[in-house]
């Protein structure tokens, strides 16, 4: 799924200009403006407090927009009846229906929805099955775990295949192996069934795994919208950089802009090669960013003429599949390095010295 394909006319969900205020004078969503499109996965992902949960209760209908229009297939959602809304949610405190059991709270949305016994009987079966929770459908909520609440709320907003799932938080409270059993499940399903889903996550790496689409959520605002491997490979600023994945940064100042080449002065006064971003003119202050797996220490593997650094080797651990060496680099002591654990390749000793470097297009000069 591309974001060309949500940005025509045809976009299955739709925020233009939204903001929003709960007392009237702060704005806690400044300018949202998001195009999904149908069958698309898209994860919010962002700090605590940045908004996602309210962008989901707007979409939802459960909090109406200060400013701006959300559309739903074409229509403004304000006039869409809940019931006609098709939309499934998982909230992030579950909110189950504490006086049914298991069984009766997902077999409600088939009900209201007219479906007959049998039926109902089928499609919850299936439903718990796929959360593991089959032989819990007559314990009541209070009964269960925290994670297996929230695996019934999760089988509870899909079980009447939903146009439209919101989930916030969905995996929070399960533990890691579940977790990535449920990632995959809910993927799976969510692209079987068409089903367009907005998902709410802190977690990057939930994030880069299993979404079409990742608005990363500042301050009010979508700091990028992006696929998986173009947000973390092509971070526009240094917000979205640092949050998603590894970095390492250092601070500087350009000196000159050739074309894609932007050559920065670090502030200990060496001069290294970087992809202008959001920088365009000499004596701009930057951050420029690099991933810790694209930094090279082999020689004859660097670009001839590019500007190398020193680098005082601090740490080297072992982790199996990769080493993680730790760098002092122009007055950083945390600059990480990350290299594959392969037959020939170097371990690096502590305490000596090195030189690095990268391909220019590897390392962008961002907004300080
Ligand atoms: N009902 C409310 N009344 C007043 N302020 C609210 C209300 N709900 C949320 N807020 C405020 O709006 C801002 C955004 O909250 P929101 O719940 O959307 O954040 P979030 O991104 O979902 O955070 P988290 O990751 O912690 O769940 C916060 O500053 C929060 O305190
Ligand atoms: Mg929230």
């Amino acid at each position: 799924m591309t974001q060309t394909d949500a940005g025509g006319a045809d976009a299955f969900v739709r925020f233009d200009h939204v903001q929003k205020s709960y007392d009237g004078e702060t704005l806690v969503v400044k300018d949202l403006n998001l195009a999904i499109a149908k069958g698309e996965f898209l994860t919010m992902l962002g700090p605590s407090g940045s908004g996602k949960t309210t962008c989901l209760m707007m979409l939802a209908g459960f909090e109406t927009a200060t400013h701006g229009d959300i559309k739903l297939d074409g229509r403004p959602i304000n006039n869409i009846p809940p019931h006609k809304r098709g939309i499934g949610m998982v909230f992030q405190n579950y909110a189950l229906f504490p006086h049914m059991t298991v069984a009766e709270n997902l077999s409600f949305p088939l009900e209201v929805r007219g479906l007959g016994k049998s039926e109902r009987e089928q499609k919850v079966k299936r439903a718990l099955d796929m959360v593991q929770m089959g032989a819990f459908g007559g314990r009541r909520p209070a009964q269960l775990s925290g994670g297996q609440q929230q695996r019934i709320a999760l089988a509870r907003a899909l079980v009447f295949e939903p146009e439209l799932v919101l989930m916030d938080e969905p995996l929070g409270a399960l533990d890691k192996q579940l977790r990535e059993h449920m990632q995959f499940e809910i993927t799976r399903l969510a692209h079987e069934l068409g089903i367009t889903t907005v998902y709410v996550t802190h977690d990057q790496t939930e994030a880069l795994t299993m979404s079409d689409n990742i608005a990363v959520f500042d301050d009010g605002r979508i700091q990028q919208l992006a696929p998986p491997a173009k947000l973390y490979e092509e971070p526009e600023n240094s917000f979205v950089a640092q949050f998603i994945g590894e970095n390492n940064t250092l601070l500087g100042t350009v000196k000159e802009i050739k074309g894609e080449i932007a050559i920065v002065q670090l502030d200990d006064g060496e001069l290294i090669d970087a992809k202008p971003v959001n920088v365009s003119k000499p004596g701009e202050r930057t951050r420029v960013s690099i991933r810790p797996e694209r930094v090279e220490y082999n020689k004859a593997r660097l670009q001839q003429g590019v500007h190398t650094l020193k680098a005082e080797v601090l740490e080297f651990i072992y982790m199996g599949d990769i080493f993680r060496t730790r760098l002092r680099v122009a007055g950083n002591d945390d600059f990480v390095v990350k290299t594959r654990n392969a037959p020939d390749q170097i371990r690096l000793e502590p305490g000596s010295q090195i030189e690095i470097g990268w391909l220019p297009q590897d390392c962008r000069a961002l907004d300080a």
